[in-house]
């Protein structure tokens, strides 16, 4: 059996609270389709720790930053309401584009700091619309849960960002990265990768992870860094948009004593991967 979707607001806003009612505890993943083994991990984590479980799927239009890459991304509605049945969600809540922004809407949340570096360089304005939309979805399913995914480590930061300053009444809980067998974190894009393509994405995480290593091991981080983006570009995986150190938490530069995290973008057959992994600073 299919999760059953639910599109109209109203719809949604009846069962909440139904469900708020019975003193019951509400988790929301919130996806843009096209659902993988990433997204069901965060599913059953929502599963395990609520009483009740919504799956959004919205593509939103306002994180995109082109026309182009929004009309590709990949929509499989029924495939995954049907991925979600046995997992036993409540709800896959898909609302219409004109419900979420209706006309005259006008609020656009923007969170700073966090979200300046690496993707805020190279995807202006898109945090923006991520903000935006995790907004409006915490909103609209009043979830007392959320469920993230370390894949998109930028993200995850700016959502606990958004949630502390603006006293949102949800805790975010972070969930690990899913990989493939050769390491490949999955992604919704990765369907757009050539087979060929596909074979040669292997050395995204392959040069992740040494450098990590290397990086533990007390190797110098600059010249670290150069040759792995050198491996990438020679690998095909070009441009390297960024591979850079950060700190966990602020994205800021790194700092001894605190969380690290090594994080990556670079362009494979016309698609875009992004990954990261945690570095312990010898
Ligand atoms: P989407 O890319 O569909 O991802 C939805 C959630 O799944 C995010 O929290 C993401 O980090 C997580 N996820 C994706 N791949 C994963 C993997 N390999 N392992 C673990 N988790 C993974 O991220 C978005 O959608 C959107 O920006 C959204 C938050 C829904 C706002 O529109």
């Amino acid at each position: 059996m299919s999760a059953p979707i639910i599109r109209p607001l109203a719809e949604l806003r009846a069962l909440i609270r139904d469900w708020k009612s019975r003193g019951e505890t509400i988790g929301v993943v919130p996806t843009m389709g096209a659902l993988h083994e990433g997204h069901l991990s965060l599913v059953r984590a929502a599963r395990t720790s609520c009483d009740r479980v919504i799956v959004t799927l919205f593509v939103n239009p306002r994180q995109f930053n082109s026309s182009e890459d929004f009309a590709k991304y990949p929509r499989t509605e029924h495939a995954d309401a049907a991925l979600l049945g046995p997992l036993g969600v409540d709800a896959l809540f898909v609302p219409d584009g004109d419900e979420v922004y209706p006309p005259g809407h006008a609020t656009v949340i923007s969170v700073s700091g966090v979200t300046e570096p690496l993707e805020g360089q190279h995807r202006p304005g898109h945090f923006d619309g991520v903000a935006t939309v995790v907004t409006l979805l915490f909103n609209m399913t009043q979830a007392d849960r959320a469920f993230f995914g370390e894949k998109d480590w930028q993200q995850l930061q700016l959502v606990r960002r958004l949630v502390q300053d603006l006293k949102m009444p949800v805790e975010i809980v972070p969930c690990p990265c899913v990989r493939d067998e050769d390491g490949l974190a999955l992604s919704s894009r990765n369907q757009r990768l050539s087979p060929e393509g596909r074979s040669r994405a292997a050395a995204l995480p392959r040069a992740l992870f040494e450098a990590a290593r290397k990086i533990e091991a007390g190797e110098p981080v600059e010249a670290t860094l150069t040759a792995a983006a050198a491996e990438l570009e020679a690998a095909g995986i070009t441009p390297v948009e960024y591979l850079e150190l950060r700190d966990g938490d602020t994205l800021e530069a790194p700092q001894a004593g605190r969380a690290t995290r090594l994080l990556v973008a670079a362009w494979l057959d016309g698609v875009r991967l992004i990954d990261n992994v945690a570095v312990n600073l010898p």
